[in-house]
């Protein structure tokens, strides 16, 4: 029976590679795979086969079943095809499927827009590694080995020296030891923190920003800060300006705005304060300018750090940032 079967499919098989018109091939079908063709018969046949050799008798028939049907289509489609019949198997009449319509992530859509706004005033756009020498990322940001600072943001580790950026600050260093000022730019990219919870994730966007010049003074920077806040948020909402601490900037200050939502008046996202912290700045540590070979005495400069995630939360009214990164269409749909 198997070489009755092997006979057969090679046969089937030939028929249908020479086959050149749709009758010749529906004759074909017929013949082999038919309901009385020939590959049926035999199968009728395999219950007569003594018990044990059944099962194999059956699955080679089913294999060679299969085999002479793939050899079917693959013939109907090269006739089909080649003489331009495609009426034959195209319904002309079906209505078009719409291509499915990507669009940008929130993510993207908050970083395009920061970024033109800062671009407007005159900033540069530069990007930088996100794998980083801990020389750019803490020590020439005057964190020193074993500084308490660095409890702050807790790192994922390459190798001793390298980590995996914690801020988009080390592009401060980067850009410094590179150029002279006077220099204004703007450095939005991936960072990453050891942490995960509804506010946290262990990789999420900051965008830096530094401008080095001659009588740079706390006065641009915050001038500057606040022309961005009412672009971002609208003209009108109020900043506040608290002390805090960077090693990288004397004086520092974390900055909030009015509260989005409640218009300052106190509600559940600003924990009934009014404010809300959106980032860190200050005036760039005469250490770092020593770090890049800048002269203190005659150049001055600002720096300000923040996260696209949390600015993107508040512009859109988001409770968990890890919605951000669950792909799931739902959310991304509303975009
Ligand atoms: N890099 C700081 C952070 O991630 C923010 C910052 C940037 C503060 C620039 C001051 C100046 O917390």
């Amino acid at each position: 029976m198997k070489k009755k079967l092997l006979e057969l499919e090679k046969n089937a098989l030939k028929a249908l590679e020479i086959a050149d018109d749709p009758s010749e091939l529906e004759k074909i079908r017929v013949t082999y795979l038919g309901k009385k063709g020939q590959l049926t018969s035999i199968m009728k046949n395999v219950g007569e086969l003594p018990k044990s050799e059944r099962p194999e008798a059956g699955k080679l028939a089913n294999i060679i079943k299969s085999n002479i049907s793939k050899g079917f289509e693959e013939a109907r489609d090269r006739i089909v095809i080649g003489k331009g019949d495609q009426a034959a198997f195209l319904d002309v009449t079906l209505p078009g499927r719409e291509p499915l319509r990507g669009h940008l992530h929130p993510i993207t859509l908050v970083i395009k827009e920061m970024c033109q706004i800062f671009a407007r005033m005159g900033f540069t756009v530069v990007k930088g590694p996100n794998v980083e020498l801990d020389y750019y990322n803490f020590e020439a940001l005057n964190f020193p080995k074993d500084h308490p600072a660095r409890d702050m943001q807790d790192t994922l580790y390459v190798s001793e020296n390298v980590v995996l950026r914690t801020h988009t600050s080390n592009m401060q260093v980067r850009i410094m030891e590179a150029q002279k000022p006077p220099l204004s730019v703007i450095a939005p990219g991936k960072v990453y923190r050891r942490d995960s919870d509804v506010s946290h994730t262990p990789m999420f966007h900051q965008l830096e920003g530094f401008l080095v010049d001659k009588d740079v003074s706390f006065g641009d920077l915050k001038g500057t800060l606040t022309s961005f806040a009412h672009q971002m948020f609208g003209r009108g909402t109020a900043l506040r300006f608290r002390p805090s601490f960077f090693p990288f900037t004397e004086p520092s200050a974390e900055v909030d705005i009015q509260c989005v939502l409640c218009g300052g008046k106190g509600c559940r996202t600003c924990s009934h304060t009014g404010w809300l912290e959106i980032l860190g700045s200050g005036m760039i540590d005469p250490e770092v300018f020593r770090f890049v070979g800048y002269d203190p005495e005659v150049y001055s400069g600002f720096a300000f750090g923040m996260g696209f995630e949390r600015i993107a939360m508040l512009k859109y009214g988001i409770d968990d940032i890890q919605l951000f990164f669950k792909n799931d269409m739902r959310f991304l749909r509303q975009f």
